[in-house]
């Protein structure tokens, strides 16, 4: 496995068809899950680069920044175990120069949900993928559907900018009690760690009332807001819920089409995020 960790080792290190899998590092499985997708995607022949790259651009709170786990040995020993070809670890003071100047938004999907809740995250994170993509041409990228309207804005941004890039999800890969694992869960206290299956418990809860056939989402909001805050610890706090429609992530009134069912809950100052397709 090759580490490339400057600009300049690109693009002759680089092989001419790959995967990638964008990440900001602290893997757990989950990024395994998208590693071995991409493994499937280039084929024995084919070659899996996986960047690992803690974005500044895309943190609206700097304590959040600082607080982000790194545990960049442990990822290289599980890429390696992986059979992943390159990693790519750039400096942040590589990657954008001083006065940097351009940035790539999109300005419809990430209106909503995290756009509405993280001011310039999605910008922070079209702006470094964009990056990601030129630097190490791909012809494939593999994307979480955790992070579902990530995933929906970067197909919206190779679409809109012609990038010859496909782009494949994989399902949203879980602990046994249900909590969508993430690098954030690792700085949960043990009673939030406990508490926070509650959030796909409560989109799960919600979900179900499609077997009634009930299509109003004020309904569909309030038995998962019910579920959420129902005996919470302290410190939980819901930081958004809504119903969107999949495609254009857009404020559904009602369920009739694809809706997408999101949350994003604060412990503290931890903030994790979940959804559910409807
Ligand atoms: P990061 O949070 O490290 O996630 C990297 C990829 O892993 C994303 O595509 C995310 O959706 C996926 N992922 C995370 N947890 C997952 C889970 N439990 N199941 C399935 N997939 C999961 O997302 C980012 O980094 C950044 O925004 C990035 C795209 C790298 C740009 O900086």
């Amino acid at each position: 496995m090759l580490q490339l960790s400057s600009l300049t080792d690109l693009p002759s290190n680089i092989p001419a068809s790959s995967v990638l899998v964008p990440t900001m590092g602290a893997l757990h499985e989950g990024h395994a899950a998208l590693i071995r997708a991409a493994r499937e995607i280039a084929g024995a022949s084919g070659s899996v680069v996986v960047s690992i790259f803690l974005n500044p651009l895309q943190f609206d709170r700097p304590g959040d920044l600082a607080d982000y786990p790194a545990s960049l040995e442990e990822d290289l020993a599980l890429c390696r175990s992986l059979d992943v070809n390159v990693v790519f670890t750039p400096s942040p003071a590589e990657f954008y120069a001083t006065d940097h100047s351009v940035r790539v938004s999109e300005n419809l999907l990430s209106r909503n949900l995290c756009g509405a809740a993280r001011p310039g995250h999605f910008e922070g994170v079209c702006t470094v993928v964009l990056k990601l993509f030129h630097a190490l041409l791909p012809s494939a990228a593999v994307f979480g559907k955790k992070d579902y309207q990530q995933l929906a804005i970067i197909r919206r941004l190779v679409r809109d900018l012609f990038l010859p890039i496909e782009i494949h999800d994989i399902e949203t890969v879980r602990d046994p009690d249900g909590l969508a694992l993430s690098s954030r869960n690792l700085t949960l206290n043990q009673e939030h760690r406990a508490d926070a299956p509650r959030i796909h418990r409560a989109l799960l809860a919600a979900r179900d009332l499609r077997e009634t056939g009930e299509q109003r989402s004020e309904v569909y909001l309030e038995a998962a807001r019910h579920h959420l805050l129902h005996d919470a610890p302290a410190g939980l706090q819901i930081d958004y819920l809504e119903l969107v429609d999949r495609e254009n992530l857009q404020l559904l009134p009602k369920v009739a089409g694809p809706a997408l069912l999101a949350a994003a809950v604060y412990y503290d100052d931890v903030r994790l995020i979940d959804n559910v397709e409807i």
